[in-house]
């Protein structure tokens, strides 16, 4: 057994009782959703990182169109005829000045509008069909179903749908395949019988907007698109769906029933499966990038007993708490019920061979596309919680992918190594046109907090190996990247920049006190890497390292960067992330910092913050700060604040700038209770209310936090 591995046991033993099985299923059972209506917002979901299907109340998309979604489903729109922005190549970025010199960033252009804004909106992610129930040719509307009742058990990752409809009743299983791109879906009803219910398949045309929520795609530009039925075999057939140069397979397979299926519908992509000789039928749905063989078959079963065995046991090997038996305080019992809708949410959203998007696979944010930075936090719980295989699924690859492009970045802009873009997709790798885009700098380091999570729980030459290449040209351009100001005699980070709080200037935006300790944190660590490998690292980062400019200070406060005017004064200076709370709580801690400031920052945020426009994992990040100075009722009141929202299924609120849902909430909520219940390294051990642990709050196998 491995250093740590011995250390995670030892704390289960020493700290807590543990939670065994049948404990985990009551907690996990215990929080099921219960729906009667629809949400506007938010669909149920079943699936599996890569792959999601979101329902309305019938268990399908009756009603609501929400969307499938998966990794690979991508779509460009044609590129513009604009002569001298017709191709990818023709766009040029802008140049900025930066420390006397002009260096080019890819930002939207203005005399390349066209192609600027293709780059942005290209490629986005695909709403592949929708599926619902359909009722002969009579227009239903949801209130036409009566007695509607649904539930999700997360345990076995099924939702089931009652309603009756004209007297009689329609139930619906939903389950999703754990490994493909596969949903099974049940239906009973004698309505099938009788003729009076079958089921629909539609698939919709993409959308332009940034934010698609809560719905994806258009399902009336027929016109736009081409499906075409091919039927396989008695009980199956596949629909060829090709828009512009995507096209993927959508095979339905149906026991229980003969049926037949037919379509499309005039000025639509609507088929029509039409159950003929039972009450009842079971569907399995799949969708490939290419053809499906004649002889494929899935069955329903096979599809349901791989999402019991599959959710069973993720619930029971990773990390757990139970908090069910803290009667004397009621936030115990909210929080427990986020922690776990909070676990299958990102499961089923964020588990992903790419990073997600923000808004998982609900809708689209961003056109679909993922940020680099923020997938410190989507990524970062499959760590803390003990599920390294979900950890390991895009990050065993996403910088290796990434590296070719990031070093050509690197070096068009005049620097050493590698830097890495935000907002891109698994196709391209482009880092998409905007400031913003061009000019933050915090997911640069991610790979060294990345690698040293790695290595916490698996210190062997193979991790040391896997990360050498990725943490050396990552340091080589943070290294580079710091320009020494011979006037001070240090390292200035910026201008131009973005802060973590994307609200500065970028051209004053100098020495912020988030990027400064993440550079330190980020270069210490590639230091300590070579020497793990018996290798002496480039002078140069050691001298970048310890010549950095000192963290800014306000009044005994840390200040969001060097010169900021009115720190704290001004209704301009808080507001956004309060990223200098991050130094000290999702970083771990360092020598370099004054405590005394430190707490003297945390009072001010606390006081002063306009905490009402923070994006929800602010919340996450300053209940690790609070947590780290020793307060856990502060970290507490952080994690159940009214504005860090989730709604009775767990999706966290997009709030007043973003759309529901925003997953970054709900990984943020699980990063922070991973350091309550495991603490850190150097201040190990269960750090929940005292009054809680008293009650019989129990702990297991969770991953102490750097
Ligand atoms: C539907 O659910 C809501 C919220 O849970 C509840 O208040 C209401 O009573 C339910 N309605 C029915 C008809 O069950
Ligand atoms: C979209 O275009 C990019 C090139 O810009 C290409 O790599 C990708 O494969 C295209 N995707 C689809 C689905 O056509
Ligand atoms: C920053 O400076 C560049 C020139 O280097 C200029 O084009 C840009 O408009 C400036 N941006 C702001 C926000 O001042
Ligand atoms: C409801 O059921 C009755 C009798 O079974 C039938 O005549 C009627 O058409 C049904 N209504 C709808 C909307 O299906
Ligand atoms: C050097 O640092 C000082 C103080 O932070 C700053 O005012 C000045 O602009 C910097 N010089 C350059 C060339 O960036
Ligand atoms: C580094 O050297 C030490 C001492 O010689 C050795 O035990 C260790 O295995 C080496 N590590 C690697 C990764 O080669
Ligand atoms: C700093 O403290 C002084 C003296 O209390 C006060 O006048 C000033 O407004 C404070 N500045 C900030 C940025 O808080
Ligand atoms: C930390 O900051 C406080 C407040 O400014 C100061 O009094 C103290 O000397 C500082 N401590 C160190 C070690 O610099």
């Amino acid at each position: 057994m491995r250093g740590l591995d011995l250390l995670v046991v030892f704390f289960c033993l020493a700290e807590a009782k543990g939670v065994p099985a049948e404990q985990r299923r009551k907690v996990v059972q215990s929080f099921s959703v219960h729906r009667n209506a629809s949400s506007d917002t938010t669909p149920l979901q079943v699936g599996n990182g890569n792959f999601a299907f979101g329902a309305d109340i019938t268990g399908l998309q009756t009603f609501k169109p929400f969307a499938i979604m998966n990794t690979w489903g991508w779509h460009n729109f044609s590129l513009p005829t604009t002569p001298g922005q017709t191709s990818v190549q023709d766009y040029t970025g802008l140049e900025w000045w930066t420390h006397g010199r002009l260096v080019s960033y890819e930002q939207p252009n203005p005399a390349q509008n066209d192609i600027s804004n293709w780059l942005r909106e290209n490629p986005h992610r695909l709403n592949l069909a929708n599926v619902g129930l359909h009722f002969g040719g009579s227009q239903v509307v949801e209130s036409d179903l009566k007695e509607k009742s649904q539930e999700l058990d997360m345990w076995s990752g099924k939702i089931t749908s009652s309603s009756k409809f004209n007297g009689s009743r329609i139930d619906v299983q939903t389950w999703a395949d754990s490994k493909s791109d596969t949903v099974a879906v049940q239906v009973l009803s004698s309505l099938l019988k009788r003729g009076r219910l079958g089921l629909f398949l539609d698939f919709p045309y993409p959308d332009k907007e940034k934010f698609n929520a809560p719905f994806v795609g258009h399902f009336n530009l027929a016109s736009k698109h081409k499906t075409i039925l091919e039927k396989l075999s008695p009980h199956s057939a596949q629909i060829k769906h090709t828009l512009d140069d995507a096209t993927y397979y959508t095979r339905v397979q149906w026991e229980g029933s003969e049926a037949t299926i037919t379509g499309p519908l005039s000025g639509t992509h609507r088929y029509i499966l039409t159950p003929k000789t039972s009450s009842k039928i079971q569907l399995v749905i799949s969708f490939s990038p290419t053809p499906n063989s004649p002889k494929k078959k899935t069955t329903y079963h096979q599809i349901t007993t791989a999402s019991r065995t599959y959710w069973r046991n993720y619930w029971t090997k990773g990390a757990f708490i139970d908090l069910t038996s803290v009667k004397s305080d009621p936030r115990a019992l909210e929080l427990q019920r986020r922690i776990i809708q909070s676990q299958y949410l990102t499961v089923v959203n964020s588990a992903s061979d790419y990073p997600p998007q923000e808004s998982g696979l609900v809708n689209n944010g961003w056109h679909g596309k993922f940020h680099l930075e923020m997938n410190l936090w989507h990524t970062l719980p499959f760590a803390r919680w003990n599920h390294f295989d979900l950890f390991h699924r895009s990050l065993s690859h996403l910088y290796t992918q990434l590296l070719p492009s990031s070093l050509t970045r690197a070096k068009k802009q005049g620097y050493a190594g590698a830097r890495w873009g935000k907002m891109t997709d698994p196709l391209t790798g482009r880092s998409s046109p905007g400031e913003i885009n061009s000019l933050l700098i915090w997911q640069q380091p991610h790979p060294m907090f990345f690698a040293e999570t790695d290595y916490l729980s698996h210190p062997n030459p193979s991790t040391l190996q896997k990360w050498d290449i990725i943490l050396t040209e990552t340091a080589n351009f943070m290294a580079d990247f710091a320009w020494h100001n011979t006037t001070t005699g240090v390292y200035d980070l910026g201008p131009p920049i973005y802060p973590v709080s994307e609200n500065t200037n970028p051209n004053i935006t100098l020495n912020p006190t988030f990027e400064l300790a993440y550079w330190r944190f980020g270069l210490d660590t590639a230091i300590k890497w070579k020497s793990r490998l018996n290798q002496s690292s480039p002078a140069f980062w050691s001298v970048v390292r310890d010549g950095l400019a000192p963290l800014p200070i306000v009044n005994d406060t840390y200040a969001t960067y060097e010169g900021i005017p009115n720190m704290w004064l001004s209704e301009e200076t808080t507001f956004d992330h309060p990223a200098q709370a991050g130094i000290f709580g999702l970083l771990p801690p360092s020598p370099q910092l004054n405590m005394t400031i430190v707490k003297n920052t945390a009072d001010r945020i606390r006081e002063t913050w306009r905490l009402e426009e923070s994006y929800g994992w602010d919340f996450a990040m300053l209940a690790m700060n609070s947590l780290r100075l020793g307060d856990v009722e502060q970290a507490v009141e952080y994690l159940l604040h009214p504005i860090f929202a989730f709604d009775n299924a767990g999706y966290a609120v997009g709030g007043e700038r973003v759309p529901t849902p925003y997953f970054p909430n709900n990984a943020g909520l699980l990063v922070a209770v991973g350091m309550i219940a495991s603490g850190w390294k150097g201040e190990e051990g269960v750090k929940l209310p005292e009054q809680w642990v008293r009650e019989g709050a129990a702990v297991e196998g969770f991953v102490i936090a750097l």
